[in-house]
């Protein structure tokens, strides 16, 4: 059900790769809530994905292809979106995440360093390369709202997310720190919610993620949230009816991150 929750609104959605991406149901959401906006992917997810197919079931917007790691694509990107969408923008969704050593299956004590640096590149320092341009750009509107996704291996050890985890600490800090200086610029917010695990491309990629989506359904008492339920959140994050909440990583998990133990969990355990 829409409320026009971003009638008149601009905004730039990072990483919509396939149907299950979260960026992918966000996109849709927004466009229901009476948004515009620009998508984009870094090129070669553009030849892989599906994205142009989204950019129609949202009435055509336009696809800009930007590796969020560099600085010419960012800038090249929010001032063709600022022209595209006819003025500064309001919203920024960052849904960006990739490590090699994962994809590559190296254990944590095995990293390759190369690798780790481009982990922490492409999936925290790209949000930090993010608003620094846009930043410099003067593109973000007064109370505009940016979001980055993490997760909760940002707090708590879980071994198989390896250098991911402290991506997603390194993003959530980047929120803080950076969310200081926009309000104080532009009354703008930055926030990042965590969410359950999804079954996305990069979900799946973190090994033995089947075992561990469904023990994490159990340990929620609403259960896993899924993509189309974040896609909410964040809908209403860049709403107008959050204009004070900034700086804050927000837990969107069914509950699962101050839950000690279940009743599901001990049934599954137990074989009851
Ligand atoms: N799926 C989960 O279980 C889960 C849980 C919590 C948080 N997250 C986070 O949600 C976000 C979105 O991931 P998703 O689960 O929708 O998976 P996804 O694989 O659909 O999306 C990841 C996106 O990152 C893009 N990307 C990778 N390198 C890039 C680069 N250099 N420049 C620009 N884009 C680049 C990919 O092309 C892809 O579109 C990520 O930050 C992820 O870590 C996912």
């Amino acid at each position: 059900m829409a409320h026009n929750l971003l009638q008149g609104k601009r905004g730039i959605i990072f990483g919509a790769l396939d149907e299950r991406s979260i960026a992918w149901a966000t996109a849709l959401k927004c466009k229901e809530e009476g948004a515009t906006f620009t998508l984009t992917n870094a090129p070669v997810a553009m030849r892989m994905g599906k994205i142009q197919e989204l950019a129609e079931q949202c009435g055509g917007v336009e696809v800009i292809p930007a590796d969020a790691t560099s600085i010419d694509d960012l800038n090249n990107l929010f001032t063709k979106s600022m022209d595209i969408l006819g003025g500064k923008i309001d919203f920024v969704l960052h849904s960006i995440g990739m490590s090699p050593n994962v994809r590559k299956n190296r254990k944590y004590n095995n990293l390759n360093y190369d690798w780790f640096l481009k982990t922490l590149d492409i999936s925290a320092l790209s949000f930090h390369k993010v608003m620094q341009v846009a930043d410099k750009l003067d593109a973000i509107n007064e109370w505009g709202s940016i979001m980055a996704l993490s997760y909760i291996a940002a707090q708590r050890t879980f071994p198989d997310y390896s250098d991911m985890a402290q991506a997603k600490a390194l993003l959530e800090s980047i929120a803080r720190s950076y969310g200081y200086f926009w309000a104080k610029k532009a009354k703008v917010r930055v926030n990042t919610i965590s969410q359950s695990p999804t079954m996305t491309t990069a979900g799946t990629g973190v090994g033995g993620f089947d075992v561990f989506f469904d023990y994490a359904d159990k340990m929620s008492p609403l259960g896993n949230a899924s993509a189309e339920a974040c896609a909410d959140y964040i809908a209403m994050m860049f709403s107008d009816y959050t204009r004070m909440v900034t700086m804050q990583n927000l837990m969107h998990d069914g509950g699962f991150s101050t839950s000690g133990i279940t009743e599901d969990l001990v049934n599954k355990l137990t074989g009851e």
